[in-house]
């Protein structure tokens, strides 16, 4: 049952009509169709990553929206990848450590900053690294930067140039390849399978692509750790080719069925691998802090251009997460997380198992905030994604993940962002649209056949 209701966007003259589902209507959950008047705005899911606000069409799209108020759905709605519990990140704590940092920030600090970032944290983060991820590095090669995409982006302006080929996972993020090909290098897709990048179908010689993107502790979106041998051979690749490999650890802290996977980056002996950290998944996406760990010989040319892009990330926020790394805020938050997240995959798999069981197979629920389950019918998951949104639920489409034609059709479901009442709503209502999107295929299919026998056999 729906219930209409006016809300005005922050911006004066647009007004827009939102309908809101009843069951959604006083949690934080969301708006779910936004119709506007004839020439104003109206919101659109944006498929080029997970986190991306909703773009709005019509008024003036330089005046971006407010995104506490403007367009909730596209941030908190259910099965939002990326998105960490917000609600269960320690406020007071960290609110007393900005406020501590702020009353007492020197002239010093409150002047530039060290490019590479605040040694004392990136002291913190080697120490971190070293010891839970196997990471070998110290301070001198963490660069701080303003989160995981930036660290990409950097990649593209130290390593690579026009024409160069960069071999990505396909399905992938899609937020890897835009970053890496701003600088107009272009993209080789390369299969992944159980084991990861299929690294015998890189391509040699001077087909074997200059830069290599992986999510070896855990496959985005698929879900799947690399094999020991494909490491292996991944590592030979970039050695013998004189390549380099951009390591992206995302969300390595939560593994469910075993310890956490070493780092690819430990096993290296040649130094041809750039590590790619971030605070968004294990903190919160808008403290935009993310680091590289880089090999000593490239670091002057990483520091010079993210120099070049915007001089260094904000002191502040670096002392505050500087103190809480080192006080054990951060340690006792992961282990919380990793009970918060344990809890809400279950609810999210039983509800699939439970609900879909003919329609979706989950791929790999191992680890991280998402799982990604296939659409076994013939379903278009774009569709489904599309059917969802109206109901303020933000999967991904499977599809939408890669470079080149999509193998298979599913969904990508975050799990973090939403509580086990909320992700069992949802699931309710996905399992309705992706029966409703199934069935409508299927009725369009035979409607399709009794009209046009002959097409049939084409
Ligand atoms: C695989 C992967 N890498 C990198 C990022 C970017 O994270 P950040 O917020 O640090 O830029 C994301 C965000 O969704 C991601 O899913």
């Amino acid at each position: 049952m729906l219930e209409a209701r006016k809300v005005s966007f922050p911006s004066p003259n647009i007004e827009v009509k939102v309908v809101l589902p009843i069951p959604f209507r006083s949690g934080a959950l969301p708006a779910h169709s936004v119709e506007g008047r004839q020439g104003q705005g109206y919101a659109e899911h944006q498929e080029i990553g997970p986190n991306r606000f909703a773009r709005v069409h019509g008024g003036d799209p330089l005046l971006r929206d407010d995104p506490e108020t403007a367009h909730p759905e596209t941030l908190l709605g259910p099965f939002r990848v990326s998105l960490p519990a917000l609600d269960q990140f320690p406020h007071k704590t960290w609110a007393r450590l900005v406020s501590r940092h702020a009353r007492n920030m020197s002239i010093v600090l409150m002047a530039y900053g060290d490019p590479a970032g605040y040694l004392p944290l990136r002291q913190a983060i080697a120490d971190y690294l070293r010891t839970a991820r196997a990471v070998v590095c110290d301070a001198s090669q963490v660069l701080i930067v303003s989160g995981s995409q930036m660290a990409l982006r950097l990649c593209a302006m130290a390593l690579l140039k026009p024409g160069d080929e960069v071999c990505v996972e396909d399905p992938g993020y899609p937020g890897a390849r835009s970053a890496l090909t701003a600088t107009g290098a272009t993209v080789r897709p390369v299969p992944v399978d159980d084991e990861g990048l299929v690294v015998r179908l890189m391509g040699s010689g001077k087909h074997s692509g200059r830069l290599a993107y992986v999510t070896p502790s855990h496959q985005y979106p698929l879900g799947m750790s690399m094999s020991a041998s494909r490491r292996l051979a991944l590592l030979e690749w970039a050695r013998h080719h004189q390549s380099w490999i951009v390591e992206d650890d995302y969300d390595s802290e939560y593994r469910y069925a075993s310890r956490p996977l070493a780092a690819l980056q430990g096993m290296d002996t040649a130094s041809r691998v750039i590590y790619v950290g971030t605070f968004s998944k294990v903190l919160f996406p808008s403290l935009r802090i993310g680091y590289l760990v880089v090999p000593r010989s490239l670091m002057r040319t990483f520091i010079d251009h993210r120099e070049a892009l915007d001089i260094f990330s904000p002191t502040l926020y670096q002392l505050a997460l500087r103190d809480f790394l080192t006080d054990g805020h951060f340690a006792r938050h992961l282990r919380r997380m990793r009970a918060t997240y344990l809890s809400r995959r279950d609810a999210l798999v039983n509800g699939l198992q439970r609900r879909l069981p003919q329609m979706l197979t989950i791929a790999n629920a191992d680890a991280g905030m998402h799982l990604t389950a296939w659409l076994l019918s013939r379903g278009d998951d774009r569709e489904v994604v599309r059917r969802a949104a109206a109901h303020g639920i933000s999967a991904t489409a499977l599809s939408s993940c890669y470079a080149g034609k999509a193998s298979k059709m599913g969904l990508v479901l975050g799990f973090g962002g939403a509580d086990e009442t909320q992700i069992g709503r949802a699931v309710e209502t996905l399992a309705d649209i992706v029966r409703g999107v199934h069935l409508g295929q299927h009725g369009a299919h035979s409607r399709e056949k009794r009209a046009s026998p002959r097409a049939a056999r084409v």
